[in-house]
C-alpha cells in the first residue's frame, strides 16, 4: 500500500491524488481520501475501490477543499477491496482519521478488546483498530496531547506499520509514525508532506527527511518535529534530491512495460558503467574470508538470484545457496559472520526480504544488497550496496531491473574472483569485452525479436498452459520467463529445468501445449536437444529460442525465435527479453492490463 499526507496553504486533494497516482505501483485495488474541512472541523473521506482515476473520477464536481489530509492507495491483506476496507479509516466518533501501510499482527486481540468496551467496527481491516485505540486513550487521558496519545497507542501495536493520523482535537498536525515500512518526510516551505516514498512529492519539493523506525512525526504547515519512541526529540537534517521524474513517463510507447523492455541496452550499459565505477574494496576484501553465499530474494530478483549463483559458484568458487525470503525468514539458518547474505530486491523494500536478511544480519552474516532504489530502506540496511543503474521502473512485471541484476551479479562474481586470484585481470579484460557487446547486440535482436514474437503470440495466444524449459544458466530464465506471462497474461505457465520434465511434467504434454524450450549452443545444448525431442515424441509444440541459423533445432520446431551468437555465460541476458516480450504481446493480445495485472503490487511491504 501507499500513503501520503499534507499540510500546508495549497488546497490538499489534488496534492493527495497526484501523490497516490505515484504511488500507485504499491497497490491499486482501492483508494480514498480524507480533509479537514475547518470551518465545521469535520473529515471528508472519499474513497472508492479501483485504481487512482477512479476515485478521481469519483471526485469530479464535488467541490472538497482542506488544507490538510492523507491519502491511501491499497494492496488488500486483511479484508477484500470494498469501500468499507478502504482507507482512510476514521474512529468511532470521527475524531481521528488514519491511513497505515503494514500489518497489525495483534489486531484481533486489540479488536476483541475495543468491542467488549463497546466500539462498532465498518471494516475487516486491522488498520480500523488503530483508529479506534487513538480515539480510546483521547477519551482516557483528554488532556494528553495528540503526540502522547499517539505514542501509548503504538507501544499496544505488534507488527510492521507506516502511519498517517490527522484528528480534530489538534486539527493542524500530521502525526506520522514509522515502524518496519517506508516513510518519507518532504519539506516544503508553509507546507510538509509524508508520503510512503519520495516521487509522490517530487512535484512539490526536493527536500526530505527519511523517517527510521519506532521514529513519530509531530508536523504542522511550518513546523517538523521528530520524537523516539520513548517521546524524546530527535534531531535530523533533511537532505536534497535532484531526481527528474519525466523518466517515469510512457515516451510515445504504448505501455511502461514495453518502454522498459526497450531500455535495456541503456540500462545495462549504465549498470556496467555504474558498477565498475564504484570500488568496494572493503566488500572485494571480506569476500577473500567468505565461506557461504545466501541469496535471499523474491520473485523475479529471486530468478536473478538462481542465476548469480551458477556465476558465482564458477568464478568465485564460493557455494552459495538461494532462498525465497519468506521462506529463508522461518528456517534455522546455519550462519557466522563467514557468511554473506546478498539481497537482490529492485524496490529495496520488499517486506520479506528485507525482514529475511535482518534476521541474518542479526545472527552475525555481512549483508549486500543489490537494489535499484537509491536510498530505499534495504540500501540503507546493508553493509554493502550494489545498485542496478536503472531508473524507475513502472510497469509491476520487472524487466529493465532484471537483466540489470544480473550484470551486477556477474560482475560481482569476476570480482570476487579477481580480488582471490581465482582469475586474471587479462581473463577480467576479456570478459568485459565480450559484455560491452551486449548492448549493441540486444539494440538488434530487439528489431529483430519484437515482430517475432508478435506472430508467435497470435499463433498460441488461445493456449491454456505453457511449459518453458532450460537447462544450466537458463533453467532460471525459463522460470522467469513463465512468471512473466503468468503475471500479465494470467495464463497458467510452468518454468522447469528441462532434464526434470521427464519426472513429471512431461505428463502434461499433448499437442494444445506449448513448449518454450531455451536452447542457446552452450555446453548444455546437446542435452536440451534431447529433451526437446522428448517433447516433440509427445506432440507438444516446440518455441525454440536459438542462436541465429542452427538449422538442427529450426527443424523440429514448430516456431523459433533467434538470438546472436555471444559468450555462453552471457545467453541468460539475451534469452531473457524475447521471453518478456512473448508475454508482452500475449498479455496485449488478450488485452489485459499489462502494466498493472490484476491481484499485483509492484512492491510488497507487507509479509
Ligand atoms: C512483487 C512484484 C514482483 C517483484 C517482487 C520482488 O511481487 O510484483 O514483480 O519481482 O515483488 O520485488 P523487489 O522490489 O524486491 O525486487
Amino acid at each position: 500500500c501507499g500513503i501520503i499526507g499534507y499540510v500546508g496553504y495549497r488546497n490538499a486533494v489534488p496534492v493527495l491524488l497526484y501523490g497516490l497516482q505515484r504511488l500507485e505501483y504499491r497497490g491499486y485495488d482501492s483508494a480514498g481520501i480524507a480533509v479537514l474541512d475547518r470551518l465545521n472541523n469535520k473529515f471528508i473521506i472519499e474513497k472508492k475501490v479501483g485504481k487512482i482515476k477512479d476515485l478521481q473520477e469519483h471526485l469530479w464536481g464535488k467541490n472538497i477543499e482542506g488544507h490538510i489530509g492523507i491519502g491511501h492507495t491499497r494492496w488488500a491483506t486483511h479484508g477484500e477491496p470494498t469501500v468499507e476496507n478502504a482507507h482512510p479509516h476514521i474512529s468511532q466518533s470521527d475524531i481521528i482519521t488514519l491511513v497505515h501501510n503494514g500489518i497489525i499482527e495483534n489486531y484481533a486481540y486489540l479488536k476483541e478488546e475495543l468491542i467488549k468496551k463497546g466500539y462498532q467496527f465498518k471494516s475487516q481491516t486491522d488498520t480500523e483498530v488503530i483508529a479506534h485505540l487513538i480515539e480510546d486513550e483521547y477519551k482516557n487521558n483528554p488532556d494528553k496531547s495528540l503526540l502522547q496519545i499517539a505514542l501509548n497507542v503504538v507501544k499496544k501495536l505488534k507488527g510492521a506499520y507506516a502511519l498517517g493520523i490527522i484528528s480534530t482535537i489538534e486539527p493542524d498536525k500530521i502525526i506520522a509514525v514509522r515502524k518496519g515500512s517506508p516513510l518519507i518526510i518532504g519539506v516544503g516551505e508553509n507546507e510538509n508532506f509524508i508520503a510512503s516514498d519520495i516521487p509522490a512529492v517530487l512535484e512539490y519539493t526536493k527536500k526530505f527527511i527519511t523517517l527510521d523506525d519506532d521514529e513519530i512525526a509531530v508536523i504542522t504547515k511550518d513546523n517538523i518535529q521528530i520524537y523516539n519512541i520513548h517521546g524524546e526529540k530527535v534531531e535530523k537534517k533533511p537532505f536534497k534530491v535532484n531526481w527528474d521524474i519525466s523518466v517515469a513517463e510512457k515516451a510515445g510507447y504504448k505501455h511502461f512495460m514495453l518502454k522498459e523492455i526497450y531500455e535495456q541496452p541503456r540500462t545495462i550499459t549504465d549498470t556496467i558503467t555504474g558498477f565498475l565505477s564504484q570500488e568496494n574494496k572493503e566488500l572485494y576484501e571480506k569476500i577473500k574470508d567468505i565461506q557461504i553465499i545466501h541469496i535471499v530474494a523474491c520473485g523475479t530478483s529471486y530468478h536473478a538470484g538462481l542465476v548469480g549463483k551458477f556465476w558465482i559458484e564458477k568464478f568465485a568458487k564460493i557455494p552459495v545457496i538461494v532462498d525465497y525470503a519468506s521462506e529463508y525468514r522461518y528456517r534455522d539458518l546455519v550462519i557466522d559472520d563467514k557468511t554473506l547474505v546478498i539481497a537482490i530486491s529492485q524496490s529495496g523494500e520488499t517486506a520479506d526480504t528485507r525482514f529475511a536478511v535482518l534476521e541474518a544480519k542479526k545472527k552475525g552474516a555481512k549483508l549486500l544488497s543489490i537494489v535499484n532504489v537509491v536510498g530505499s530502506s534495504l540500501s540503507r540496511e546493508s553493509d554493502y550496496v550494489l545498485y542496478t543503474y536503472c531508473g524507475p521502473e513502472i510497469g509491476v512485471a520487472a524487466t529493465k531491473t532484471f537483466t540489470a541484476q544480473l550484470i551486477t551479479l556477474l560482475l560481482f562474481s569476476l570480482k570476487s574472483a579477481l580480488s582471490k586470484n581465482l582469475i586474471s585481470e587479462k581473463y577480467f579484460e576479456d570478459f568485459y569485452h565480450d559484455l560491452i557487446k551486449l548492448p549493441s547486440i540486444i539494440e538488434r535482436e530487439l528489431k529483430d525479436i519484437d515482430k517475432k514474437t508478435e506472430d508467435i503470440a497470435f499463433k498460441y495466444h488461445n493456449a491454456k498452459d505453457f511449459l518453458f524449459l532450460g537447462r544450466g544458466l537458463n533453467y532460471p530464465i525459463a522460470l522467469e520467463g513463465a512468471l512473466k506471462l503468468k503475471e500479465i497474461s494470467y495464463i497458467h505457465a510452468e518454468g522447469y529445468p528441462a532434464g526434470e520434465m521427464k519426472h513429471g511434467p512431461i505428463a502434461l504434454i499433448d499437442e494444445n501445449m506449448p513448449v518454450v524450450s531455451i536452447i542457446p549452443k552452450d555446453n548444455l545444448y546437446e542435452k536440451m536437444l534431447s529433451n526437446i525431442q522428448e517433447v516433440k515424441a509427445r506432440k507438444g509444440k516446440v518455441i525454440s529460442l536459438i542462436t541465429k541459423g542452427n538449422k538442427e533445432v529450426i527443424e523440429i520446431s514448430d516456431d523459433f525465435i533467434e538470438i546472436e551468437e555471444t559468450n555462453e555465460n552471457l545467453y541468460p541476458i539475451l534469452t531473457a527479453i524475447p521471453l518478456q516480450l512473448l508475454a508482452y504481446h500475449i498479455a496485449t493480445i488478450l488485452g489485459k492490463d499489462v502494466d498493472q495485472p490484476r491481484n499485483l503490487a509492484k512492491t510488497v511491504t507487507v509479509e
